[in-house]
């Protein structure tokens, strides 16, 4: 299983990943990147069809913003 987050204080708002991946990264008002499956908090499994998108847009982030675990990230989010 695959999850995954946007870091979004490195993010350049360059576009790439949304391109790469658009069922699973949106933009904000600012145009910075986004997880859209659970507001970017990297709990969500990726759909196994979605890995090869997940991989594409994390290899062409300028700035590997794209994070990507085998693990949900910070589980407190739901908090
Ligand atoms: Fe930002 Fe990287 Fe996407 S810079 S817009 S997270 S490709």
């Amino acid at each position: 299983a695959k999850y995954t987050m946007v870091d979004k204080d490195t993010c350049i708002a360059c576009g790439a990943c949304g391109a790469a991946a658009p069922d699973l990264f949106d933009y904000d008002d600012e145009g910075i990147a986004e997880a859209i499956l659970d507001n970017n908090q990297g709990v969500t499994e990726i759909d196994s069809d979605l890995e090869d998108d997940l991989i594409d847009a994390q290899e062409g982030c300028p700035t590997e913003s794209i994070k990507v675990s085998e693990l949900p990230f910070h589980s407190h989010a739901n908090i």
